[in-house]
């Protein structure tokens, strides 16, 4: 290969490379806002609420950490206070008529019942979350089991 021959491959190899670069560029490329050029304001998505309407929700299974029923604006918790323990341990429940944290809740790690909340326990958000009265973000295919023995009931297969 001669030296002319060489430069003008490496200046085509060149080209084609910025050539991709730039179709790349113009290529539109949405982000969560959407497909806004990022100059341009755009309305923000709506705030949904908290539903608050303290009625208990059954759980998918027996495991589940029970959804919050209210609010919990106001119910902070940290290193040293914990507004939710003033209204679900054992010795305000009768004030407060929440449920009392169960006795999972008093175990340690080692299965040991302490007297009071364990620190395992102690971040009560970590697991139980409210609920907003918005649209699902992704469909979800998931089925109790009540309902998944009575659809194979209904096709009369066998269940173990
Ligand atoms: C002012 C008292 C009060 C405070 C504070 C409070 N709760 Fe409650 N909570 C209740 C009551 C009462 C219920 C029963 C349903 C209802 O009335 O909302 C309840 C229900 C629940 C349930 C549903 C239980 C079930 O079996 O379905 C969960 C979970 C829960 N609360 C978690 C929390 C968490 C986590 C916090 C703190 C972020 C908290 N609560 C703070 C009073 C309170
Ligand atoms: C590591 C996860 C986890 C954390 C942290 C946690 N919980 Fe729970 N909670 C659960 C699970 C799982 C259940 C259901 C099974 C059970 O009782 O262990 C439950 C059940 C409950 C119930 C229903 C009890 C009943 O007998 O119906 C209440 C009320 C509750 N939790 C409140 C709280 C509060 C208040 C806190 C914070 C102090 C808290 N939980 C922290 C996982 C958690």
């Amino acid at each position: 290969m001669n030296r002319t021959l060489r430069l003008k491959l490496g200046l085509g190899a060149l080209a084609l490379t910025l050539g991709f670069i730039s179709l790349a560029a113009a290529q539109e490329v949405t982000d969560l806002r959407g497909a806004v050029a990022p100059t341009d304001e755009v309305a923000p998505p709506p705030i949904y609420n908290e539903i608050n309407d303290d009625k208990r929700r059954a759980r998918n299974y027996p495991e589940q950490p029970p959804v919050i029923p209210h609010n919990i604006r106001d119910y902070p918790i940290t290193l040293n206070a914990n507004r939710c323990l003033t209204c679900h341990t054992r010795e305000f429940t009768a004030e407060s008529q929440a449920p009392m944290i169960s006795i999972t809740h008093f175990m340690d790690r080692d299965g040991q019942v302490l007297a009071g909340v364990t620190p395992r326990r102690f971040f009560c958000t970590q697991c139980h979350v409210t609920q907003a009265d918005a649209p699902n973000l992704v469909d979800s295919t998931f089925m109790p089991i009540e309902q998944i023995l009575q659809q194979e009931k209904g096709s009369g297969e066998q269940t173990p």
